[in-house]
């Protein structure tokens, strides 16, 4: 939500029909043409997610709600899984108001031909206790097999990594496809980001709204690099208002956001990896040009050579437009080697 959009609600929210124009102007950003007809404008735009999990079924629901694309496929291996999550989403269309048309499929990736954008999140997700690079084994060759199905039916499409481990498995696609590089898009800091602001406002007591902040590097418990010294409150550096010992909490309890979920709900986290992954498909599907952090193949960038990691990118319609390189300080620089060393690490058990 924009920055003081809540606080205009109740002035606008007369009816409903007022309301709902006013949430897809001003909070989702979507154009309208609210006309004789009551049309509005969404893209002629197809989106595949494959794995129809709680993480794809997620970003399948956050795309569908933000409704800006006209189409999203759910497809799954396991036999009548898509088909249910797709029509269970279907059914929630006219209670929360969407136009997307959901689809599901069991493996069929003719039903997927035509897709501009296609998020990965196929694979097993991390138990309780465990690291996101012990998961290796199964899925690079789950990932490697996904990719190579969606380009043979959408070669033009755009690709979403989130099955982990996200930057070895990005890292994967590239080395498995000749897309270009900026055709293949690793999501983890657009998430780690997210929970790095929950716990900012929480040790801040403040409105999420006031805070801004961005992790890169490796989306792994040891290799996220939150930037706390960028961090701020509305536009004052949070380092103003908390003590050393607050600001390493927050950053142990972001660098730990998935682990923690994972514990608790004995799998692995959905809603905000969904709600994160649905942040990038709309910057690319309205060409927003919005900067996220994102796993991108680096060649010479922050002095890293062959290698998926976070950095702030400009997302938009083809994908990643810019790498964005801002000045770490030299703690930063070394934060950001050592994760990239984690990742090279892991890269190495890859058999491309
Ligand atoms: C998480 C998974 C998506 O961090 O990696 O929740």
């Amino acid at each position: 939500m924009e920055k003081g959009c809540a606080d205009q609600y109740p002035k606008v929210c007369q009816n409903l029909k007022n309301y709902d124009i006013f949430h897809k102007i001003m909070v989702l950003k979507i154009p309208i043409f609210d006309g004789f007809q009551n049309k509005k404008t969404i893209r002629t735009m197809k989106v595949t997610v494959v794995g129809a999990g709680a993480v794809g079924a997620s970003c399948a629901e956050y795309i569908a709600i933000k409704d800006f694309t006209s189409e999203v496929v759910l497809l799954d291996i396991k036999e009548g899984y898509a088909e249910g999550k797709a029509m269970d989403l279907m059914q929630t269309a006219s209670l929360n108001g969407f136009d997307t048309k959901i689809t599901g499929t069991t493996n069929d990736y003719s039903k997927t031909a035509g897709s501009d954008i296609a998020v990965i999140t196929s694979g097993i997700p991390r138990k309780p206790g465990m690291t996101r690079e012990e998961l290796i084994g199964i899925n690079a060759g789950i990932v490697k097999t996904v990719a190579e199905n969606l380009l043979k039916h959408s070669p033009n499409t755009i690709i979403i990594v989130v099955s982990n481990p996200m930057d070895t498995m990005t890292y994967l696609v590239h080395k498995a496809t000749d897309l270009p590089k900026h055709r293949i898009i690793g999501m983890g800091g657009a998430l780690d980001s997210a929970r790095f602001k929950y716990r900012l406002a929480e040790a801040l007591e403040a409105p999420i709204s006031d805070i801004d902040g961005m992790v890169i590097g490796g989306h792994s418990d040891k290799g996220m690099v939150p930037l706390i010294a960028h961090a701020t409150r509305n536009s004052i550096k949070v380092a103003e208002f908390l003590d050393e010992e607050k600001m390493d909490w927050v950053v142990q309890e972001t660098k730990v956001g998935g682990a923690t979920l994972t514990k608790l709900l004995g799998t692995s986290a959905w809603y905000a990896p969904g709600a994160a992954v649905s942040s990038l498909v709309q910057a690319i599907a309205c060409d927003q040009k919005k900067m996220f952090p994102c796993s991108t193949y680096l060649e010479g960038e922050y002095g890293l050579q062959d290698i998926c990691i976070g950095v702030p990118v400009i997302l938009g319609k083809n994908g990643i437009e810019k790498v964005v390189e801002i000045e770490l300080s030299d703690a930063e620089k070394a934060k950001l080697t050592e994760s990239a060393q984690g990742v090279s690490n892991t890269n190495g058990l890859l058999e491309v």
